[in-house]
């Protein structure tokens, strides 16, 4: 059975303009896939704590080693990465804030990059751990900057799978959504008409 994992990281959850992107990606996914499970993280309602000093520490404790609250934080990482690792497929809205990623999504980040567990340093540089899937990025933007030097938050989000080992990366931008009603729903209805290509 095929697995899908919708990430929202909207500030506003489902009503964000990723989120909704995302969920139309789904959806014509389940259409074309009916017997597939989707989980759903979203990040707007279930936030991931900033890393500090204290819950990296917990990461790096050997599991029979930690304490009560350190396994929390450990219990909290791994099933995070549990679903990262049964979805095949994972479908992430992304908007831009402030030239970058949510806050949300670099703290969700920093949960799942786990040495030993997510990635692993070889002799010959970093190998990441998590396998072939793909992901499908649904990026929302007030203004445009897709294919320009301003655009860092696509590469950082590329960099950041490829890290893990995951290179199969599809990005869907709709831009400018901030500058007037024609041009925002004319790039939403652009974007939506590529994910449906994407998804059938
Ligand atoms: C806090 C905040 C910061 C933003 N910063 C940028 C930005 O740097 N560049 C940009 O093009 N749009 C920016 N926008 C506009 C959003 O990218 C745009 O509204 C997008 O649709 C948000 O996606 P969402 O509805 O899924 O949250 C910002 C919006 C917010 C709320």
């Amino acid at each position: 059975m095929k697995t899908l994992l919708q990430i929202n990281t909207s500030l506003f959850s489902e009503q964000g303009h990723s989120s909704q992107l995302a969920r139309h990606f789904v959806e014509a996914w389940q259409a074309r896939y009916p017997e597939g499970r989707v989980l759903l993280r979203d990040l707007a309602k279930d936030p991931v704590p900033h890393l500090t000093a204290e819950r990296f520490q917990a990461l790096l404790t050997p599991p029979g080693e930690r304490s009560a609250e350190q396994q929390a934080v450990a219990d909290f990482s791994d099933t995070l990465i549990e679903e990262l690792r049964q979805a095949e497929l994972i479908v992430l809205g992304l908007p831009m804030y402030n030239f970058g990623v949510p806050s949300q999504l670099k703290a969700y980040f920093d949960h799942v990059a786990r040495a030993g567990i997510t990635f692993r340093y070889t002799e010959h540089g970093p190998v990441g751990l998590l396998g072939d899937k793909t992901v499908h990025v649904l990026a929302t933007r007030g203004g445009a900057y897709q294919g320009t030097a301003k655009d860092t938050q696509s590469l950082y989000v590329r960099d950041f799978f490829e890290f893990l080992g995951v290179r199969d990366l599809h990005f869907t931008y709709a831009e400018g959504l901030n500058l007037g009603e024609a041009q925002r729903q004319a790039a939403l209805a652009e974007a939506q008409a590529r994910i449906a290509a994407l998804a059938a």
